[in-house]
C-alpha cells in the first residue's frame, strides 16, 4: 500500500536545504501541502536568505503545493503565525517535522555559555515552539504527526558537541512525554536520528561517503514516521539506507537492604545492578516505579 499525504498539510522546519528540503519535496510529491520553513542562515545560524522560497519554487515546478515561511523556530509568536497562515490557506495542519538545526561545535572547555544556549534554543526550544504552535490544532482535529530530529550525538555522545548533544537528547525526552499526552487525540510523536551528507557534515565525510549518505536515503523513515499508520514513541536511526531502532532501557537492578544500602553496597553489587539480562523498555516513567514496586513486593 502506498503511503500518501493527500488532504494533509505538513510543516517542515529548516526545509531550505539538506534533509528538510528532501522531506518537503517528497511530502509534496506524495500529495501533501507543505509549509517550507527556513530562516536561511549559515550552518552556525548566522544570517538569513530566501532558501525556503527556492524549495517552494521547486515543489511548485513539480506540480505540488507549498508555502514559504522565513521565520526562526526560536520565535514562538512567529510559529503561531506560521500555523495560522497554513490553516487559513489549507484548513488545517496535520504533520510537523522539527528539523531546523545549527552547529556551534567546540570542546566543552572552550565553549562559551552563549553558544551552548544558542544551540539548545534552536534545536530544543525551537522544536517545542513549533510543536506547541500546532498542538491545539492537532488536538481539535484528533490528528497529528510530529517528528523530532535527534542525533547520534544526543543518543550516544560525540566529542566537541556538548551543546548539540544536550539539545538532541532533550528532543528524544520531549517525544517521550508528548506521545503520552497526545495519545488520546491520535497524535503520534517520534524521533529520528539521521546520518546524512549535508552542509552540516560536509567536513566530516570523505567524498565517497558523502554520496553514500545522501539525504534522500533518510526520507523513507521520516515519511513513514509521520504517516497515517505511523508508530509512536519510537527513536529511529536512518542513514545510507540503513534503518535502526534505538531504546532507552532499564536493567532489572538489585534491591539493597541493611548494610548493603550504602555506597559500598552499590559498589559491591555493581555487576548485578548493571546486568542487562531481562532489561526492559518502560512505556513511561511510571514503568521504573513499577519495577521498583515489584522488587519490594518480591522481598
Ligand atoms: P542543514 O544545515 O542543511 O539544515 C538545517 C536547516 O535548518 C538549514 O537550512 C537552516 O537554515 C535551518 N535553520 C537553522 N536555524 C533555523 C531557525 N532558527 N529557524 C528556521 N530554520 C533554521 O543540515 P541537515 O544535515 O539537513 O540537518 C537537518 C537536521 O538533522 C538538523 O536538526 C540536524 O541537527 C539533524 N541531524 C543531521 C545529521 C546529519 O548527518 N546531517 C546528523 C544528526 C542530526
Amino acid at each position: 500500500m502506498s503511503i500518501r499525504f493527500d488532504d494533509k498539510v505538513a510543516i517542515v522546519t529548516g526545509a531550505g536545504g539538506g534533509l528538510g528540503r528532501q522531506y518537503a519535496l517528497e511530502l509534496a510529491r506524495r500529495g501533501a501541502k507543505v509549509v517550507v520553513n527556513d530562516l536561511g542562515g549559515d550552518r552556525t545560524g548566522q544570517g538569513a536568505s530566501d532558501a525556503a522560497l527556492k524549495v517552494v519554487e521547486e515543489i511548485e515546478a513539480a506540480g505540488g503545493q507549498a508555502m514559504a515561511n522565513g521565520a526562526s523556530v526560536t520565535e514562538y509568536d512567529q510559529m503561531v503565525e506560521m500555523v495560522a497562515r497554513a490553516k487559513e490557506k489549507w484548513g488545517g495542519v496535520h504533520v510537523l517535522i522539527n528539523n531546523a538545526g545549527v552547529l556551534r561545535d567546540k570542546t566543552f572547555a572552550k565553549m562559551e555559555p552563549a553558544d551552548f544556549a544558542f544551540v539548545v534554543n534552536v534545536h530544543l526550544l525551537g522544536s517545542a515552539n513549533a510543536t506547541k504552535a500546532c498542538w491545539e490544532t492537532f488536538r481539535e482535529q484528533n490528528y497529528g504527526r510530529v517528528l523530532m530530529t535527534a542525533s547520534s550525538t544526543g543518543l550516544f555522545g560525540n566529542f566537541g558537541q556538548a551543546n548539540y548533544g544536550a539539545a538532541k537528547l532533550g528532543l528524544a525526552g520531549l517525544t517521550k512525554t508528548l506521545y503520552l499526552e497526545g495519545a488520546k487525540n491520535n497524535i503520534k510523536v517520534n524521533t529520528i536520528a539521521p546520518v546524512a551528507g549535508t552542509r552540516m557534515t560536509e567536513d566530516l565525510f570523505p567524498e565517497q561517503a558523502f554520496q553514500a549518505f545522501a539525504p534522500e536515503k533518510v526520507v523513507p523513515a521520516a515519511l513513514f514516521l509521520v504517516s497515517e499508520d505511523a508508530p509512536t514513541n519510537q527513536i529511529v536511526g536512518a542513514g545510507a539506507g540503513v534503518f535502526q531502532a534505538s531504546y532507552v532501557t532499564l536493567t532489572q537492578g538489585k534491591l539493597l537492604t541493611g548494610d548493603d544500602l550504602s555506597p559500598e553496597g552499590v559498589a559491591s553489587h555493581w555487576a548485578e545492578i548493571t546486568d542487562r539480562t531481562g532489561e526492559i523498555v518502560p512505556d513511561s516513567g511510571a514503568g521504573q516505579s513499577m519495577l521498583i514496586g515489584a522488587k519490594l513486593q518480591g522481598q
